[in-house]
């Protein structure tokens, strides 16, 4: 007998579910009651919802674990905190009592790095855009300063005309170092001559003199190696412009990009397969500058760690205001925390965790933000029981990128406590209200309503 035909049909496969790769390292229904033993209910009475909330604690346990993987290995080590991955006054004051330098990429970084207390010599400037007065103000201050380009070049030197004397200074440099697509944009380029060129014109002019290299090879680099082929190339570097034109190269600053233990949306492997610790990144660099330093030579290694250090000390409280079902059948929730606050939503399957049991069975759902905006989605999928209205989750690792990407829009921004040592816990920015989003504007007379 004939079969019947019947029409062929293509399921799609979700990414996220369970599918024909395996079930995927997906929440679930992990529950987590405090912070640092401050119960995540008591600190949304006190402070409301959203809330992030960051561990001083953990803050400080990863600033010791990354500099005792370094310093461990190699004696000439420090770490310049990298303001833009967040600059909030006590995440920075917690680090340089730390003993971090401020590394800022611009005259406002300067600005605040300066009102926090940090002297100029306490400071490495760093950034594509450095204006003029920024510049001059930096060199007359006393700042480690890396040239990005040409033009910054120029500038240095009629700062130092102006200031009659010899500036010392850094430059970027951006290579090869088996990381795609290469971040070429920063600095002079290693491998085209570009470099070279920079310090033969540093040397002509005569008003500058070389005493640092810096190169940043981008962010979330999984691949320790590329760290090895980095130091080596800028110690390779060091010694040509040493012998060629006798300056004394006395710090190799290799930037940040380390990365926080998180599933980039994408990756399939669990973060603890995944990501290599802190000491392996330590062993990389640290024996490629044993090898290819000269015997008795140790210039100071210049970490710039942003994320590894501040993302996993900070969560994100928040509620469930609704849930709905979606016309392909899957359940939706809509959470008091979106885009607007997670910035690195669009790259992070966030942990997600449950600050109350739940019963029911699990169910993939999604997690929407306030927004009316399509792309709020903090969470694509994950196994969740149902929710009641109220309920709250604690997103994590949220401490990087965030407090400074984050947008005021369509809604206000909200406060952010620190759970401290002690176990008391401060407002380290006041939650936003009106006043604050129109204190900057000016409405013309004559369209005034009333
Ligand atoms: C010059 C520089 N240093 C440090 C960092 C911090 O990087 P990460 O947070 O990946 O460690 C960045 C970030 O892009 C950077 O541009």
């Amino acid at each position: 007998m004939r079969l019947k035909y019947e029409k062929p049909v293509i399921t799609k496969v979700e990414t996220g579910f369970m599918n024909k790769f395996g079930s995927s390292p997906l929440y679930a229904r992990k529950i987590r009651k405090d912070i640092d033993g401050v119960s995540v209910e008591e600190l949304v009475e006190r402070f409301g919802s959203p809330l992030f909330v960051i561990s001083e604690r953990k803050l400080r346990e990863n600033y010791k674990r990354l500099m005792q993987a370094f310093s461990s290995r190699y004696p000439n080590v420090q770490l310049g905190w990298s303001y833009k991955t967040n600059y909030l006054q006590a995440v920075c004051a917690v680090l340089h009592q730390e003993g971090a330098l401020a590394e800022v990429v611009s005259k406002f970084e300067y600005e605040k790095a300066r009102k926090l207390g940090m002297e100029g010599h306490q400071i490495i400037f760093n950034g594509p855009y450095k204006p003029y007065e920024a510049l001059k103000l930096a060199a007359e201050e006393g700042a480690v300063i890396n040239a990005d380009h040409f033009d910054e070049i120029f500038e240095l030197e009629r700062v130092a005309q102006e200031l009659g004397r010899q500036i010392k200074i850094g430059i970027r440099l951006n290579m090869d170092t088996g990381i795609y697509p290469q971040w070429s944009r920063f600095g002079f380029n290693l491998e085209s001559g570009q470099a070279m060129d920079a310090v033969k014109r540093i040397a002509s002019g005569d008003k500058l003199s070389l005493n640092g290299l810096h190169c940043h090879i981008g962010t979330f680099i999984l691949e320790p190696e590329a760290y090895a082929r980095e130091v080596k190339k800028m110690v390779e570097f060091a010694y040509e412009v040493e012998d060629k034109f006798g300056y004394s190269i006395e710090y190799i600053d290799i930037g940040g990009g380390f990365p926080s233990r998180i599933k980039l949306k994408g990756t399939y492997l669990s973060p603890d397969v995944l990501i290599p610790s802190v000491e392996e990144y330590a062993e990389k660099i640290t024996q490629a500058l044993y090898e290819s330093l000269r015997p008795g030579d140790f210039p100071k290694l210049i970490l710039e760690t942003g994320r590894a250090i501040i993302d996993e000390a900070e969560y994100l409280i928040t509620s469930i205001v609704a849930s709905k079902r979606l016309p392909d059948g899957r359940k939706a929730y809509v959470a008091d925390a979106g885009v607007n606050l997670l910035f690195t939503a669009f790259w992070y399957k966030f942990n997600v965790e449950l600050a109350q049991e739940a019963s029911g069975a699990n169910e993939p759902a999604v997690i929407y933000g306030p927004l009316c905006m399509n792309i709020d989605v903090i969470d694509e999928g994950s196994m969740l029981p149902p929710l009641e209205k109220g309920s709250r989750l604690v997103f994590s690792p949220v401490g990087a990128y965030n407090n400074t990407q984050w947008m005021q829009f369509i809604e206000y921004r909200p406060n952010v406590v620190m759970v401290m040592e002690d176990g008391s816990v401060e407002v380290i920015r006041e939650k936003e209200d009106l006043s604050d989003i129109e204190r900057r504007e000016r409405l013309p007379e004559k369209l005034k309503l009333k």
